[in-house]
């Protein structure tokens, strides 16, 4: 018998190691012999821990499984899909998952996550086959051509900053894939890392082939502890079965692999402050251009790229750049891996081509707020990212929508909030979580947050409206217009889409 319990981080922290060691002993006591598969989540994370059984007709679900209902599933010989309070049927006909389309999410769940060979049964390693038989710029080609843009927020293409690496003549060059995950409410690169890490070896030896680097470094952030164990694990098998090292499966091309561990700042997730930090020194930001491109780490040419962005990429090899760019709406091509997060009712998540709207992701696949009250705003794109009224529920997720009403999509985090939210509150938070991240290299962000905090305070106090929205306003434009990176730059977003979509919380007429 075939039984499959979640290792990813979020089914462990609801109880799974304890589910399986329940399960693998009650099998033991009633003399049942057990296959245990520890595989990635699905991503239904209400349903966790979520207990699968093979079955003839495909997989069988249970969930959310606690260790008290251990005895009563094999009562109800679950290990042949027999029926229990707890089972949901076949796992690919729930509907949250039978409505996705996924692509770079398309063995999280259903493989034994650090099995090679698992991976290699469910398609895995054919992009890097194609690879190894192409010309380095037909491998940069089909990258542009599917239309992928950086997952990590900035939805810069990825092919163009391929070809600018390529095209940079040295004798080191870098792949560098940015796992400093560390917007709120977002986990996809956890997940990936977690329930798939070959995707990721995979996508980053491709974009080593292609670009010419020889040596790759994941900055994976020291909180995902499991992610840093799924990691090391995979890249010692790469090696042992020749993916990895001096000659990738003979080609006379070296690609190696190392994680580094980043020591918890957010700002390390900027890239060039991520480099200076895997330079051994504190994580401050550099001043742009150059750019890392073309002159990155040890000031050599560097591709940093998202852990979405290069997990996306061996199926771009494997089934071509036009496969993936069918899917998608306007300048946005291909999928979205979304978080679900916050106040709803089913958190989790749903990765589908771009195009689809805010509201039936919280309504359709989110099931509304878990508290049962109406969803008064949601922030998507992180702490960074805008919050967005209701009014704006029905904007398609896509770079350019997102961008004509003044918001990001971001790394596609979108954590809800119920009316009890006040958005003054956030706003303040904001300025809090800028004054704290701030790497201090810009006055705007440094001084400007602790201000911002403090105006925020005022304005929360109902002290001197008339005076302090405005000098809001003007500290919230210098931040926008004067700060070196993202987080001065992008704190705004979050201060003034709450002003703006929520005046009264902020105690002044809309
Ligand atoms: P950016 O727009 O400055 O750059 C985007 C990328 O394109 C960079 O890698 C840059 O080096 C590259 N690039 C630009 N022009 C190029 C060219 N001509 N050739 C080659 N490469 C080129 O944005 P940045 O500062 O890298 O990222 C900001 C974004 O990060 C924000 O939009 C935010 O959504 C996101 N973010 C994500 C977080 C996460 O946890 N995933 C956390 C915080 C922010
Ligand atoms: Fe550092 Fe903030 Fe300036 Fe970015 S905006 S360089 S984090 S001080």
């Amino acid at each position: 018998k075939t039984l499959y319990v979640p290792c990813d981080s979020s089914a462990i922290s609801l109880g799974a190691d304890r589910v399986a060691a329940a399960i693998l002993h009650e099998a033991q006591q009633r003399g049942i012999r057990v296959n245990l598969i520890r595989n990635g989540s699905r991503g239904m994370f209400w349903l966790e821990p979520l207990v699968e059984v093979d079955t003839a007709q495909g997989r069988i679900a249970y969930g959310p499984v606690q260790t008290k209902d251990v005895a009563s599933l094999f009562d109800a010989d679950f290990t042949n899909g027999g029926d229990h309070a707890l089972s949901l049927g076949l796992t690919e006909e729930l509907e949250y998952l039978k409505r996705q389309q996924r692509l770079t999410f398309a063995r999280i769940g259903i493989t034994d996550p650090v099995c090679l060979d698992s991976y290699i049964a469910h398609n895995g390693y054919q992009g890097l086959n194609n690879a190894l038989n192409m010309a380095q710029a037909d491998i940069v080609k089909a990258v542009t051509d599917s239309g992928l843009r950086g997952r990590g927020g900035a939805a810069f293409p990825t092919g163009i900053k391929w070809n600018t690496v390529l095209n940079t003549p040295s004798e080191q060059k870098y792949i560098i894939c940015n796992a400093d995950e560390g917007d709120s409410g977002t986990f996809s690169d956890r997940m990936v890392m977690e329930g798939d890490p070959f995707v990721l070896i995979e996508g980053m030896t491709i974009a080593g082939l292609a670009v010419g680097a020889s040596q790759g470094y994941i900055y994976l952030r020291v909180e995902y502890p499991h992610a840093h164990k799924a990691l090391t694990t995979a890249i010692d098998k790469a090696y042992a079965a020749g993916y990895l090292g001096d000659s990738v499966l003979g080609s006379g091309k070296a690609f190696h692999l190392e994680v580094r561990l980043g020591a918890g700042a957010y700002v390390c997730g900027e890239e060039t402050s991520l480099m200076e930090s895997l330079e051994g020194k504190r994580g401050l930001v550099r001043f742009k251009p150059p750019l890392p491109a073309i002159k990155g780490l040890f000031g050599q040419p560097t591709v940093v790229n998202n852990v979405i962005s290069l997990a996306s990429v061996p199926i771009i090899l494997d089934k071509g750049g036009d496969y993936y760019r069918d899917f998608g709406m306007g300048r946005s091509r291909g999928t979205l891996p979304i978080q679900l997060a916050g106040n709803l009712k089913r958190g989790g998540l749903v990765e589908l081509a771009f195009g689809l709207t805010l509201r039936e992701l919280l309504y359709d696949f989110g099931g509304g707020s878990a508290t049962g009250r109406p969803i008064k705003a949601v922030q998507v794109g992180g702490p960074l990212g805008a919050y967005l009224p209701e009014s704006q529920f029905d904007t398609p997720l896509d770079y350019e929508s997102f961008a004509a009403i003044w918001a990001v999509v971001g790394h596609g985090g979108v954590v809800a909030f119920d009316d009890t939210a006040d958005m003054a509150e956030l706003a303040r938070y904001s300025m809090e979580f800028c004054a704290i991240e701030s790497c201090g290299k810009c006055t705007p962000c440094r001084i400007g947050s602790t201000r911002g905090m403090e105006l925020m305070d005022d304005i929360i106090a109902g002290n001197d409206l008339s005076k302090n929205v405005p000098l809001l306003r003007s500290l919230c434009d210098t931040l926008l217009n004067g700060s070196l990176c993202a987080l001065g730059g992008m704190t705004p977003y979050p201060v003034l889409s709450a002003l703006n979509h929520f005046p009264q919380d902020f105690g002044v007429e809309a």
